[in-house]
């Protein structure tokens, strides 16, 4: 593509969501339960250790697995996009938008994760959807696997721990890629394939089963990371087969540590905390691991069982981009305890005196963007994709949907000027980044539509351009209003970046 403007030619304006935070029918049309579906709402206290609320216990799955309902469970019912996802359809094309990026539940095609026959009534739904984006100009997306698997295949395999997992997952990718073989053009792997250590070794999302006595967590999540990379570099083989003419990228939750100070001993941690957050890219771009995380392993006695062929298959099955999500930056020093903490959606870090952060406590860094860009292009050179940034802010819903002062016209509004200023700081940078020679596919703003945050379950941590009327309860009309920042992203795409 050409460039006339600031922005490439066809470049990806669009916005971004997860099947698990948007969806709900979670037990319509044949899908089975996903892990997402037992995590149960919880209050996030202070926001600083948030990961105790990723935890869910053997007794807590029993306890939902028996409860039928969406009382409890926000994304069982999501921003219930399974109703409503022909009137978003429009609304994302009224707003101009070339990209969707969104997830396919795994659990709606295979509902237990190892069933012999895909869902027909699944595949379906998302034929329909790509479909009429298609036909809208629209191209989906798609993350095969977004904090979500089928909770089956976590009860009964220990999650990713386990070797077969690889071989359910390869099913489910050649009847997805089989099926929607033209329809999508762009395919992710895994959604921020850091956080499997972070976080959900087990699930491979934003849960972790409690490990069963005298597992050591580390080491189960090492050996589950390594079982995802070889599934995605498998994933990745079977689109290039069935598809050619589609493109596979990985997906990494961007870290960036600062030094927090010019002492070479914080320069050298800091090097170190990327280089543990860049391993994941090493092996999806490059194709092996680091020598920083095989000396990690050596060190802390961790070690990772890989079958023959394993090294040849991610050596020979590299993406074609690399995508990503940016929300904020971290700081590293060899003496944290000189500094101050502050939150985030997967670590406390230490607080960054020269910047703000938003109301759940995230550093407020758009020029990281820009270093981010180029230090991921400098490193690995080839097309980059930010598929996630965006401001979780509580929203004020004003006006009403009869309103008997103005003829009874429908005048909900939310003016998110905040929001905008978000999006207007982070993408002069990402403006900035591609004069200064980055490659850079598109920009898909997380998440469209507000949607069940995927750290704390509250709706009232509100991430979209459209308002969702329900609360964390899950009560509400879910209309959906469109926000200012709907308005101005409209421009934002009508004028391929130049309203900035
Ligand atoms: C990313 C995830 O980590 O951050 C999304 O890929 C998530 O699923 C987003 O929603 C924002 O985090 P949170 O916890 O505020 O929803």
């Amino acid at each position: 593509a050409g460039t006339t403007g600031a922005f490439p030619d066809g470049f990806l304006w669009g916005v971004a969501f997860a099947a698990n935070q948007v969806e709900g029918g979670f037990d319509q049309g044949g899908k089975g339960l996903s892990q997402a579906d037992v995590i149960p709402y919880r209050t996030a206290g202070d926001y600083v250790d948030i990961s105790a609320l990723m935890k869910v216990s053997d007794a807590e799955i029993a306890t939902a697995v028996a409860s039928p309902g969406t009382a409890g469970y926000p994304k069982r019912s999501g921003s219930d996009f399974f109703g409503h996802w022909e009137e978003d359809v429009d609304l994302f094309a009224e707003m101009g938008l070339k990209a969707l990026r969104m997830s396919i539940a795994w659990s709606r095609i295979f509902p237990n994760g190892n069933d012999a026959e895909p869902n027909e009534e699944g595949l379906l739904f998302y034929e329909r959807l790509f479909t009429r984006l298609r036909e809208k100009g629209i191209d989906p997306v798609v993350t095969m696997s977004h904090y979500e698997m089928p909770l089956h295949l976590v009860t009964e395999y220990g999650g990713w721990t386990s070797r077969e997992v690889v071989g359910f997952f390869e099913r489910y990718a050649r009847t997805i890629v089989g099926r929607y073989t033209g329809l999508v053009r762009y395919w992710l792997t895994f959604n921020e394939i850091n956080t499997t250590i972070i976080e959900s070794y087990t699930g491979g999302g934003v849960i972790e089963r409690e490990p069963a006595p005298g597992v050591d967590p580390r080491q189960a999540g090492y050996q589950a990371l390594h079982h995802q990379f070889v599934a995605s570099a498998l994933a990745t083989r079977i689109v290039h087969e069935l598809d050619p003419a589609a493109q596979v990228g990985c997906m990494l939750a961007r870290m960036s540590h600062y030094p927090a100070s010019s002492d070479p001993a914080d320069i050298v941690k800091a090097q170190f905390d990327n280089n543990m957050n860049l391993f994941h890219t090493d092996v999806q771009v490059r194709g092996r691991y680091s020598g920083t995380v095989r000396r990690f392993w050596r060190d802390q006695g961790i070690t990772v069982v890989m079958e023959p062929g394993d090294e040849e298959l991610l050596a020979a099955n590299t993406v074609d981009f690399l995508s990503f999500s940016y929300y904020m930056s971290l700081v590293s020093s060899v003496s944290p305890e000189k500094y101050g903490a502050t939150g985030g959606n997967l670590f406390s870090t230490i607080k960054n005196p020269y910047l703000a952060t938003t109301e759940w406590g995230w550093h407020f860094d758009p020029e990281g963007l820009r270093y981010v860009l180029n230090d991921l292009w400098d490193r690995y050179q080839v097309p980059l994709f930010i598929v996630e940034n965006g401001l979780g802010a509580t929203d004020v819903l004003e006006g009403s949907a009869v309103d008997a002062a103005h003829d009874g016209t429908d005048t909900r509004r939310v003016h998110d000027d905040y929001r905008i200023d978000y999006y207007v700081k982070h993408l002069r940078e990402v403006r900035e980044a591609i004069a200064d020679g980055v490659n850079l596919l598109g920009y898909t703003a997380w998440g469209g539509l507000d949607i069940i945050s995927a750290s704390t379950s509250q709706m009232t941590k509100r991430y979209g351009v459209i308002y969702v009327d329900a609360d964390d309860t899950g009560t509400g009309s879910y209309d959906r209003v469109r926000k200012d920042s709907f308005y101005w992203y409209q421009k934002l795409a009508a004028t391929n970046g130049a309203v900035l």
